[in-house]
């Protein structure tokens, strides 16, 4: 990885959410309209992929969106970085409120938010070489950098690890890994100041995801990047992110600095994802955690329960769940900034709870089969 690129370096990076705000997302909402009627069509519902986040990101710093598929973290991302229109709520971004801003409003600060895709196989133009990819959004933005767009892909070619003289190759001379790196090596170059990866080690084999996570360590550390890193479980963003946020159905569920998280987790479904990560085991805190499975599917997003949306799966749901909604607090005993929106909280502790939660019936029903007799507690 070249030393020589020099980008501009921030000291910002910070434990908590009160360094320099760089990204503020209030009550974003992003409903997709549901269509239905014969022959006059209308709207019959909407899909409530995002239905009030409250999330902030400072400068410099990295933050994990976690949550199981379908629970709106690519819609969040792609609100953030303007490619969806909000339903609602509002985004500031350095200060500026660009929720609802144009194409030319936003010129200014569009080449500061960059995204990188879960998929390097549809994400990079196959009749392309890496140079156009790597350069096009300089020529979209009108960038010279000096010396040249040329040289500067070369550089960040090298500085993703990549060889300079691969220049003129196609994506398809590349793996999956590398492809990754090229997208890394794009989003770059317009000295971004927040990237929102989503998913950006998920579809490369696993032998290569810690790579990819190192370089993108490397890029956050090293040139004071802020992340907004979407992940769908903890184990990618646990060596990434200072700050996590849990998401479930178009919701936060909890928010909070990553070691408070792991280590005090409140919320019974950040619960459910940290045992669902079997080699996570905080140094010197003791036994391994006992594995949570989700039960049941996650509800339809169109239709999603009322109060605490995650309650048709919590074993801990009384009624007052289904009546009021659990609102995303600081509880007694908890760290600054960390955040939880449930009734009825764990424990703040990793220790194992006597009964076994299922969490997937599919899943326990495969290790049925596999073990020839019902699932044990681990
Ligand atoms: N353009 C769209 N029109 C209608 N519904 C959509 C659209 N995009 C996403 N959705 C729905 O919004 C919900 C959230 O989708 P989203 O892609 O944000 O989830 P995700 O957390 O990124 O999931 P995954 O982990 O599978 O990528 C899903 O129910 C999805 O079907
Ligand atoms: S509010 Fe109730 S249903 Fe929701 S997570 Fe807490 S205990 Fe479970
Ligand atoms: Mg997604």
């Amino acid at each position: 990885m070249s030393d020589n690129l020099t980008l501009p370096t921030q000291q910002g990076s910070t434990d908590t959410p009160s360094a320099e705000t760089l990204l503020q997302v209030e009550g974003l909402t992003k409903h997709f309209p549901i269509y239905g009627g014969f022959p006059i069509k209308r709207k019959v519902g909407a899909v409530q992929a995002v239905d009030g986040v409250d999330l902030t990101v400072g400068v410099g710093e990295s933050v994990g969106l976690v949550g199981e598929s379908g629970c709106g973290k690519s819609t969040t991302g792609r609100l953030i970085t303007r490619l969806l229109e909000p339903t609602g709520g509002k985004i500031t971004y350095a200060g500026q409120d660009i929720t609802h801003a144009s194409r030319r409003q936003i010129a200014p600060v569009r080449s500061e938010i960059q995204m990188i895709f879960q998929d390097p196989y549809s994400s990079l133009n196959p009749r392309q070489t890496v140079g156009t990819i790597i350069k096009s959004p300089m020529e979209v933005n009108g960038i010279d950098p000096p010396g040249g767009r040329e040289k500067k892909v070369r550089e960040l070619l090298e500085l993703v690890g990549l060889n300079p003289e691969h220049y003129n190759r196609f994506p398809h001379e590349f793996s999956g890994g590398q492809r990754q790196r090229i997208g890394v090596a794009r989003a770059l170059s317009l000295n971004p100041k927040l990237i929102v990866a989503d998913e950006p080690v998920s579809a490369l084999d696993v032998s290569i995801q810690a790579q990819v996570v190192n370089l993108l360590q490397k890029v956050q550390e090293e040139m004071g990047i802020a992340f907004l890193f979407i992940a769908h479980d903890l184990a990618v963003v646990r060596h990434f992110s200072q700050r996590l946020a849990v998401m479930y159905l178009g919701k936060i569920v909890e928010v909070g600095d990553r070691d408070s998280l792991y280590n005090r987790p409140r919320h019974p479904y950040t619960h459910a994802l940290l045992s669902a990560v079997p080699e996570v085991e905080i140094e010197g805190e003791g036994p391994a955690r006992e594995r949570i499975r989700l039960s049941g599917d996650v509800p339809s997003p169109i239709h999603p329960p009322s109060g605490c949306r995650f309650r048709t799966r919590c074993w801990k749901a009384q009624d007052k769940c289904a009546t009021e909604e659990p609102p995303l607090v600081q509880l007694s005993g908890n760290r600054a900034g960390h955040l939880t929106a449930c009734h009825f909280p764990e424990d703040p502790t990793t220790e194992a709870r006597d009964e076994d939660v299922i969490l997937d019936p599919a899943l326990k029903a495969l290790e049925n089969d596999a073990e020839g007799g019902p699932v044990d507690k681990k």
